[in-house]
């Protein structure tokens, strides 16, 4: 083990990509596109799937079954709200699976308790310890998900955790499902119910972040160092309106900066730029040229100040290594902010020796295309070192 990574914490990762990841609008898959998405996901490492909501249609179940079925090598998670039906669904779902749990869910903050819910906190309350007791006559391991969590008030919160700890729920999930809440609050809520919630000792948290003000990620790692042994991420960052903590940026960031956070993963990264090609090709979901890890300007240089600094060292302008992700190779885009460092470089690397007054003379010509267009194509400049200096 390299120094750096001794003394870290081993942070558990949940995937839901098809479970809330589908649950983006347009992004429905069909049990097949499922099952061979679950493949590369076990393959990436997470530790645990979620491969969708058994009860919420007869192809949701058949997904889960197979992928329980198929699947040995990882944790199968069985979806359900806290209710007999889906609890029932769940386990059917996932009974064949080398290992499983159940995740339940109800609502805890008084928004949906009110609103949506229509019930009093009490009645709330005992639905949850409840079903958390039907679950656990099933399945050893059950997940219990406080839907709202960050908008829910300290008390109510630890009360709702205390109740479910006591019927025997082992994994505890706070999310921030509206992606409403700062990353200094988030924290602060897992280090409160942790602090708070009596019979807790053993228990694990979790959190689930959705983006809606862009902190989904943030928000992960403040809970990570408030405690969190769990996160909840989505490939590409799929979900919900604008998505969950997407899995590659949370697991580069512990990566690059595990110095900071002590914590790390088990996927493996080299895997992580196909997994993202093969999630967006099958929900035909494109991912945005800027997107962190896996977008195709992430190693991608045009400025030549930036070029310049890479020829001469990866480093200055790199902080993860292309290559260790999957990524053939960082690219230097040859444009209208491209140096005479970079022109050289292209050109050698295609055998045309060029020395400093051939690049003079090519470098106004090749600035002339440039401003014309956004991108120089390396036949492009072949061509203009062919006819201006009369090298091949
Ligand atoms: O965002 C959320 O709160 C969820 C839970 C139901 C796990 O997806
Ligand atoms: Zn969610």
């Amino acid at each position: 083990m390299d120094q750096s990574q001794a003394g870290k914490r081993r942070v558990q990762v949940m995937d839901t990509t098809l479970r809330d990841g589908e649950q983006a609008p347009g992004a429905s898959l069909s049990p097949a596109q499922k099952l061979e998405l679950a493949v590369q996901l076990a393959d990436l490492g997470v530790d645990v799937l979620e491969p969708g909501f058994p009860v919420s249609s007869p192809g949701e179940f058949q997904a889960v079954q197979t992928i329980s079925r198929q699947l040995q090598q990882v944790e199968i998670c069985g979806f359900a709200r806290a209710v007999k039906g889906d609890i029932d669904a769940a386990v059917k779902a996932t009974q064949d699976a080398a290992r499983r749990r159940i995740h339940l869910f109800i609502s805890s903050s008084d928004i949906h308790i009110t609103h949506q819910l229509r019930k009093s906190r009490k009645e709330v309350v005992a639905a949850a310890r409840e079903m958390t007791a039907y679950a656990r006559q099933f399945c050893d391991v059950v997940e219990f998900t406080a839907m709202d969590a960050s908008r829910t008030g300290m008390d109510d919160l630890i009360e709702m955790v205390e109740a479910v700890i006591q019927e025997g729920a082992s994994i505890i999930n706070l999310p921030d499902t509206v992606g409403y809440a700062l990353p200094g609050e988030y924290g602060e809520m897992f280090r409160r119910v942790r602090e708070g919630a009596r019979g807790g000792n053993g228990v694990a948290y979790s959190a689930h972040c959705h983006n809606d003000l862009g902190l989904a990620v943030a928000n992960s790692l403040e809970a990570i160092r408030n405690g969190a042994s769990q996160i909840e991420v989505t490939i590409n960052g799929v979900g919900e309106r604008t998505g969950n903590c997407a899995l590659e940026e949370l697991v580069m960031a512990l990566a690059t900066r595990g110095d900071s956070l002590r914590a790390e993963t088990g996927i493996s990264p080299e895997k992580l730029y196909d997994t993202s090609r093969m999630v967006s090709a099958a929900m035909h979901f494109p991912i945005a040229f800027n997107k962190p890890v896996v977008g195709r300007n992430a190693f991608q240089h045009e400025s030549g100040i930036h070029q310049d600094g890479l020829l001469k060292n990866r480093s200055t302008y790199e902080i993860m290594d292309p290559e260790q992700l999957g990524i053939p190779r960082s690219m230097i885009i040859l444009g209208k902010h491209s140096g005479r460092h970079a022109l050289k470089d292209r050109l050698v690397r295609y055998g045309v020796q060029a020395e400093a007054e051939d690049i003079e003379k090519l470098y106004p010509i090749f600035k002339e295309t440039a401003d014309s267009q956004k991108v120089v194509s390396d036949d492009q400049l072949l061509k203009m070192a062919g006819t201006t200096l009369g090298k091949p």
